[in-house]
C-alpha cells in the first residue's frame, strides 16, 4: 500500500510535498548530492548561508569528530550573493524542489542588504534567517542570544521581504522559548531549531584544541535530546510552525521531532554519513505513517503533547 499518506505540510505561504528538508550548511546547494538522489524527493532544499560579500570562513582545522557527533567551525564560508545567484540558484531552479535560502550577515544592515538583493529572485521560495551561527565573531549567534537583538534584525529583514521568513534559533541560550516569541512578534512566519551547540575538544597528545578556533558547533545524534526538548518548549510557546532539527539520522528520529511539535524537519550531519539520508528519511516517514494507519503526516505534529493524550 503506497501513496495513501498525505505528506504535505505548510510553512507560511509555502506548501511542501513532504516535511523533510536539508539543514543549512550540510548540503551545499545540493549539486554534489544530485549524483546520489533526486532533490525533488525532498520537501525543500535549504542552502548554505549566503552573505552579501564572499566570506573566507575560519582557519583549518575546522572539523573534529566526537563520539556521537561532530564539531565544526566553518564560519559561514560562502562565495557571496552574486556568485550564489549566478551558479547555485540558477542550477537549483531546474531541480523541481522549493529553494530556501539561508541568510547571514555581520550587521543588521548586511542582513537587510542580502535580503533585498534576493527578494526579487522568483526561484527562491523562502528565506531562513540565520541568527544562530556560533562560529563568527560578529553577526550570527550575537543576534540570536538576546531578545532585543533578535527582534531588531527580524524587524528589519521582515520589512525587506514579502517572502516566507523562517528564523533559525540558537540553542546556546537560557530560554529559547522567549527568543522564539520575540521573533514571532516581529513577523517571523516560522522558526527553525536548533543550530549547533557550542562545544570543544582538546587533543591530549598535543595539548591543543582540535579546532583552530578553539570552540565550535556540536551537531549530530549527541544533540538530539536537547533539540527535541527545545522543539517541545518552542512549539508550545508560539503559534507559527516549528522546523525541528538536530541529530536526525532516521525516519523515527524525524517522527520524534514532529511528535514534539515540529511541522517539518531538517536533516544535517546525517548527509555526511550517507548522501541519500534526507531522501531516506522522507520515504521512511511515509512508511512510518502507513504502518500506523496515519492519514496525514501533519497528524504527528504535537501528538505527544499531554493534552492530546486524553
Ligand atoms: C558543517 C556544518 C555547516 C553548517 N552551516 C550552517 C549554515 O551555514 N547556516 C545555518 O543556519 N546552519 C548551519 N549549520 C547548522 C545545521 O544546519 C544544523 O542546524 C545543525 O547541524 C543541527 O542539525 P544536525 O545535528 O542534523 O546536523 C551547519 C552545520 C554543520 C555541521
Amino acid at each position: 500500500m503506497t501513496g495513501t499518506v498525505d505528506m504535505r505540510v505548510r510553512i507560511g505561504e509555502l506548501e511542501l510535498r513532504n516535511p523533510v528538508m536539508t539543514a543549512s550548511g550540510t548540503f551545499g546547494s545540493g549539486r554534489e548530492y544530485a549524483d546520489f538522489m533526486e532533490l525533488a524527493q525532498l520537501g525543500a532544499v535549504v542552502t548554505k548561508g549566503v552573505s552579501l560579500e564572499p566570506w573566507a570562513g575560519n582557519d583549518s582545522p575546522r572539523i573534529a569528530e566526537t563520539p556521537s557527533g561532530m564539531l565544526n567551525s566553518i564560519g559561514l564560508q560562502n562565495p557571496g550573493v552574486a556568485a550564489f545567484c549566478a551558479n547555485d540558484l540558477a542550477w537549483l531552479a531546474t531541480q523541481n524542489v522549493p529553494v530556501i535560502v539561508n541568510l547571514v550577515g555581520h550587521s543588521v544592515a548586511e542582513y537587510v542588504a542580502v535580503t533585498e538583493r534576493l527578494d526579487a529572485e522568483p526561484d527562491i521560495a523562502a528565506f531562513e534567517l540565520n541568527i544562530s551561527c556560533p562560529n563568527v565573531d560578529a553577526g550570527g549567534m550575537a543576534f540570536g542570544t538576546s531578545c532585543p537583538a533578535a527582534a531588531e534584525v527580524v524587524r528589519a529583514v521582515r520589512a525587506a521581504t514579502t517572502k516566507t521568513l523562517i528564523v533559525k534559533l540558537s540553542p546556546n541560550v537560557t530560554d529559547i522559548a522567549e527568543i522564539a516569541r520575540a521573533v514571532e512578534a516581529e513577523g517571523a512566519d516560522a522558526v527553525s531549531l536548533i543550530n549547533t551547540l557550542l562545544g570543544m575538544a582538546i587533543d591530549t597528545r598535543t595539548f591543543r584544541p582540535k579546532l583552530a578556533r578553539g570552540v565550535g558547533g556540536l551537531s549530530g545524534p549527541a544533540i538530539r535530546p536537547v533539540a527535541v526538548r527545545m522543539v517541545w518548549q518552542v512549539a508550545r510557546a508560539v503559534a507559527v510552525p516549528v522546523i525541528g532539527m538536530g541529530g536526525i539520522m532516521s525516519a523515527a528520529d524525524a517522527a520524534e521531532f514532529m511528535l514534539a511539535g515540529a511541522t517539518a524537519v531538517a536533516v544535517g550531519t546525517a548527509n555526511f554519513v550517507d548522501p541519500t539520508a534526507s531522501a531516506a528519511v522522507a520515504e521512511g516517514l511515509r512508511h512510518f505513517c502507513e504502518e500506523r494507519g496515519i492519514a496525514r503526516v501533519s497528524d504527528l505534529t504535537g501528538a505527544a503533547w499531554p493534552e492530546r493524550q486524553a
